[in-house]
């Protein structure tokens, strides 16, 4: 077992202990508890401090831990309620009012948040730690630290190697993208931020596809901005739509995953690529590509396409590839790449919003990456993303050969899968979780309303295949 589920084990073993408890007792002593849940005493110090940010418990050095009062649980010891009315009074941010801009952040929330370690993670969008390059990034992390000045301040756009690495990684081996042309941000959803804060006004329209990832629907609307659909089939955005979207809207800016696009899988075919990028040029507008999953390539995908960055000499594409996704979620280093004066706008924002990224996170990707365990770990995620997909079809084929998706991914983590008509999705994942299985409900991933009931099932949040089988097979006995 590794770490952290040891930890989420023992506090949730410990919160259900809590119930017999009366407020204010002491919880036992560390050593008792340690001796009798068999684990570790910084295994048992992480459970408490878990309890303790849910406000269950209350650490006293020296006395012991305490389980919370009611008034310390519900934090209303003070007269908290003229929040509601300074909150409301807020002026909302680019014409958005703020009861929208919470709505976006809880459909961000959902996919962070975990499932009670009994439930199957079918929801989670990044490595479960079975996958992650631990030891890898654990011996990275030591190397970073024992650098001269990793822990001096870094260049604002990214330490040098680290851009340069990230150029060659995006455009290839003599690819157009040069170092000068990249800035290192704090991750993906950073990363997006900024471009879409950097190349629309509060106000301003945005094309997204449809459907799209939530987090990046929510902050869109936290810039003000308003998200315009596009819609998505099996080969990506539609191109004659996005045509007559930037007609109708006058938008400069336009945000794609060309490649194993969340939530549907599509790759953008091969006619459309050059469409987006003659489309947009025409339109005089931006074309953000999210490169998320490049990564996440399966071992038996055919060669993919290059980045649509790495085609572009004009400039219009903003490029983002993050390494959260392949590496760790805690790994947040992305690079957010373009070419133009619109470098310096998105430099700016990134400056003012946060200065830069820490520099050992930055050390320990260069170690990371630079190291020949990446290219092992990227060899073996690949092999494991295949058998994990293998396994959710073959179970889908078994307990419910009705929602198989017609072209199965290559690549990414996720399927999507369209439930009959008249279901109801919610209630499905609703019903799901209470069979044990964690599932995403599709509505977040649509602008508006959704045109159907969708599920997506993630594949990478679990420790194994049997989990999968496993949740496949409540998943059937959920929606029967
Ligand atoms: C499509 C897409 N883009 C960007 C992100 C942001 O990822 P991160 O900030 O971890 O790089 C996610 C995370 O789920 C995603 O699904």
């Amino acid at each position: 077992m590794n770490d952290g589920s040891s930890v989420a084990q023992l506090a949730a073993t410990l919160r259900d202990e809590l119930i017999r408890y009366p407020e204010g007792a002491k919880l036992p002593a560390s050593r008792v508890l340690v001796a009798r849940h068999q684990v570790s005493p910084v295994t048992l110090s992480r459970a408490i401090a878990t309890l303790a940010a849910e406000g269950l418990v209350t650490s006293r050095p020296g006395a012991g831990v305490f389980k919370a009062t009611q008034q310390r649980r519900t934090g209303t010891a003070g007269d908290v309620s003229w929040q509601e009315i300074a909150l409301a009074a807020h002026p909302p941010l680019g014409g958005v009012d703020p009861a929208t801009r919470g709505a976006g952040a809880a459909g961000v929330l959902a996919t962070l948040t975990s499932p009670p370690p009994e439930v199957i993670d079918l929801n989670g969008g990044y490595l479960h730690t079975e996958l992650q390059p631990e030891r890898a990034l654990g011996a990275a992390l030591a190397r970073a630290g024992r650098r001269p000045g990793t822990w001096s301040r870094p260049p604002v756009e990214g330490l040098p190697e680290l851009r340069e690495w990230f150029a060659r990684d995006i455009g290839g081996p003599g690819g157009t993208l040069a170092a000068s042309d990249v800035l290192v941000a704090a991750g993906g959803q950073s990363a997006l931020t900024t471009a879409l804060r950097a190349l629309a006004a509060p106000g301003a329209p945005v094309l997204v596809e449809s459907p799209t990832y939530p987090g990046l629907l929510a902050a869109a609307r936290a810039a003000g901005l308003r998200p315009v659909p596009v819609p998505v089939d099996a080969d990506g955005v539609r191109t004659d739509l996005l045509a007559q979207a930037f007609e109708a809207t006058r938008a400069r800016l336009f945000v794609c995953q060309p490649l194993f696009h969340n939530p549907t899988g599509a790759v953008l075919a091969p006619q459309r690529r050059a469409e987006v990028l003659r489309i947009a040029r025409a339109a005089g507008a931006f074309v953000v590509e999210d490169d998320f999953a490049r990564r996440l390539v399966h071992a038996d995908s055919p060669a993919l396409p290059l980045p649509l960055a790495a085609d572009d000499p004009d400039g219009v594409v903003v490029h983002v590839r993050s390494l959260t996704k392949a590496a760790s979620p805690s790994l947040r280093i992305a690079g957010l790449s373009a070419r133009g004066p619109v470098l310096e706008r998105l430099r700016a924002i990134q400056v003012v919003d946060s200065f830069f990224v820490p520099r050992p996170l930055q050390e320990t990707t260069l170690e990371l990456v630079g190291s020949p365990a990446w290219a092992k770990h990227l060899r073996t995620l690949a092999g494991a993303l295949r058998d994990r997909r293998t396994a959710v079809l073959t179970a889908l084929a078994a307990e419910l050969p009705a929602l198989l998706p017609q072209r199965p991914p290559y690549g990414g983590y996720h399927l999507w899968l369209r439930l009959p008509d008249g279901s109801d999705e919610r209630e499905a994942a609703a019903s799901a979780l209470r069979r044990g299985v964690a599932v995403t409900a599709g509505g977040p991933y649509f602008t508006a309303e959704a045109p159907a009931p969708y599920l997506r099932l993630s594949y990478v949040g679990t420790p194994g295949t049997a989990q999968l089988e496993d949740g496949v097979h409540r998943l059937r006995q959920a929606l029967s």
